[in-house]
């Protein structure tokens, strides 16, 4: 690979993103969202990213997970809609119709059920983020698409590359880089300084603390990503700037300690950081 220079990027990326809403703005305005995923005890994955996709500024997020699982998903979070899903049939596919972004893998499990979405969403032409289980998915069938953001962390990145997680750290640049040349689209490269490569453009983000290193804080990210792409931001400038909320979130909920953060903490923030002068 020839050598690229990388942009470092830092919370004055977010600059006049966004812009302010529109007096006459609608909810259909702001981008609809389906998030999939949540298999038998990981219910919480989905229902983090959804939120954060809400909380981010989606102006519809629905969620897809196994039946059994509306009451946590809803609890305490009636605006996020549901959808239970038993087999995956053609009321999938015309529930991925509605939305303008996709996001499958929080919590999705690597069963049938969960192949049997993964396989929708590949079927759809939607922009998508995959997270998690999905990029597991993709690792054992490889496929090239322009149109997704893959959002692997070190462990999900050695089974894309089929190398190990010292390998990826040993030289992280070189790992975005061989992902984006398999895989296609943009690729997120999570961890400490995290890094995000279109084919184009290479990017290092040393955003965010070590609070973040706790169950569902990858969740709550794709989330944010999808709602960014949602409201109309390109699918790289969604990544980067995904990634500078939540790491800028993590920085403000870490006032109280990093130790013990959880991931629903970043919430209040995500809407301050999408509502500051910056974005
Ligand atoms: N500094 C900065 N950012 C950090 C740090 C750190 N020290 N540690 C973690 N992060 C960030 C990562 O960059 C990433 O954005 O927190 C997020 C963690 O995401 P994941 O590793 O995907 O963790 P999470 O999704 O919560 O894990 C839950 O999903 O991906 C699967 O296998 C994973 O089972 C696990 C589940
Ligand atoms: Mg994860």
């Amino acid at each position: 690979l020839q050598p690229i220079a990388a942009k470092r990027v830092d919370a004055g990326y977010l600059t006049d993103l966004l812009g302010k809403r529109a007096r006459d703005s609608h909810k259909g305005k702001s981008g609809k969202v389906t998030v999939m995923g949540g298999n038998y005890g990981m219910a919480g994955a989905v229902r983090l990213a959804g939120e954060a996709c809400l909380r981010a500024g989606a102006g519809l997020v629905t969620v897809i997970s196994r039946p059994e699982h509306q009451m946590t998903v809803n609890a305490n979070r009636p605006e996020l809609m549901f959808w239970g899903c038993e087999l995956v049939d053609m009321e999938v596919y015309l529930r991925l119709g509605w939305a303008d972004v996709l996001v499958l893998g929080p919590g999705l499990g690597k069963d049938d059920w969960g192949y049997n979405l993964y396989k929708a969403v590949g079927l759809s032409d939607k922009p998508c983020v995959l997270d998690a289980d999905a990029l597991n998915m993709l690792a054992k069938e490889p496929c090239k698409q322009p149109n997704r953001v893959l959002t692997p962390h070190p462990g999900e990145a050695a089974r894309l590359l089929g190398i190990s997680i010292a390998d990826i750290e040993a030289d992280r640049f070189d790992a975005v880089r061989r992902l984006h040349d398999l895989y296609g689209g943009v690729v997120l490269l999570k961890g400490a300084g995290t890094l995000i490569y279109d084919g184009e453009s290479l990017v290092v983000a040393p955003v965010g603390n070590p609070g973040l290193a706790s169950g569902g804080c990858g969740d709550v990210l794709s989330g944010i990503i999808a709602a960014l792409m949602a409201q109309g931001l390109d699918t790289m400038t969604a990544t980067v700037a995904g990634v500078v909320v939540h790491g800028e979130a993590a920085d403000l909920a870490a006032k109280s300690g990093e130790r013990g953060m959880l991931a629903s903490d970043l919430m209040p923030f995500i809407r301050q950081l999408v509502n500051s002068d910056l974005i």
